[in-house]
């Protein structure tokens, strides 16, 4: 049977992608960014998944905004890189996996989350970059992706609760699926910034540390944090945060912390990152 084995949280900043791209990832800027993501790169080469169900936020590159899903599933062969606007990043397509991806439309549709089967989609760099984060360079992405989009771009995103749930039926469906897979769920986007308007730039640490705190026991707190407070106290983007509650509602109850890395700032944004195992 596939098993959900861990999961990863990371921002996805897309500077950090230029930086990569364009060989300033060594600079004095850059480079304690990178650094926080080296124990993860290491992990991940012994770790091995078979599949990632990468959960992220289009930002108008595969959905303009006549057509928006709240959560949509890729199910394709694979996902070109999305072109924002300076040409597609230069890094390998993702391959996705379709049989575990109609698997978990199946599932999550008959469990009543009503997804939006995705059959050809670009993926942005709220994709690209945290692949980058975690294999580095590469000519060829060492696993399959099942992309999972929600949407935190246009109001009303759902809310965290739902999100969570989500998250529990994901663990659900993959439990479910035949083939021996090693599976993780990453959740990216966050921590707490603010692209526009009078606050742009905002970044708050003590919501951001406290965020990290509760992802692992309790998530009372974090479930209940509604849209006004993200605004409120993480910026007008913090509420990407939501897609991390993805992921912890997938991993179970208890996951162990293995890694934790926070970092102000990464182009407007404070870098969050974390690796938990699941439980049992
Ligand atoms: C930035 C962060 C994001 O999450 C994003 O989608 C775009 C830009 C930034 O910090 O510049
Ligand atoms: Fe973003």
């Amino acid at each position: 049977m596939a098993r959900i084995t861990a999961g990863v949280t990371t921002s996805h900043v897309p500077a950090i992608g230029a930086a990569l791209d364009l060989d300033n990832d060594t600079t004095e800027y850059w480079a304690p960014v990178f650094a926080g993501y080296k124990w993860s790169q290491e992990w991940i080469a012994e770790e091995r998944p078979d599949v990632v169900i990468l959960v992220f936020n289009d930002h108008a590159s595969a959905f303009s905004l006549e057509m928006i899903p709240t959560f949509a599933i890729g199910c394709a062969d694979e996902f070109p890189i999305a072109d924002e606007g300076f040409g597609p990043r230069p890094v390998p397509t993702v391959l996705g996996h379709p049989g575990l991806a109609c698997h978990l439309a199946q599932s999550l549709i008959l469990d009543e989350f009503d997804m939006t089967v995705i059959n050809q989609m670009a993926v942005d760099h709220g994709l690209s970059v945290p692949m980058s984060l975690m294999f580095g360079r590469t000519d060829a992405w060492p696993v399959r992706v099942v992309p999972i989009a929600v949407n935190v771009v246009q109001f009303p995103p759902p809310t965290g609760e739902r999100c969570f749930k989500l998250g529990q039926a994901i663990r659900r469906a993959v439990q479910s699926y035949p083939e021996d897979l090693s599976v993780q769920v990453w959740g990216t986007g966050g921590m707490s910034h603010q692209l526009q308007g009078p606050r742009a730039g905002l970044i708050n640490q003590p919501f951001d540390n406290a965020f990290l705190d509760h992802m692992t026991g309790d998530t009372s707190y974090l479930r209940s944090i509604s849209h006004i407070e993200y605004l409120r106290e993480a910026g007008s983007e913090g509420i990407e945060l939501v897609m991390w509650l993805v992921m912890r509602g997938a991993l179970g109850e208890n996951p162990i912390e293995l890694q934790r890395f926070y970092h102000v700032p990464a182009s407007n944004t404070a870098v969050g990152h974390l690796v938990l195992t699941a439980s049992k």
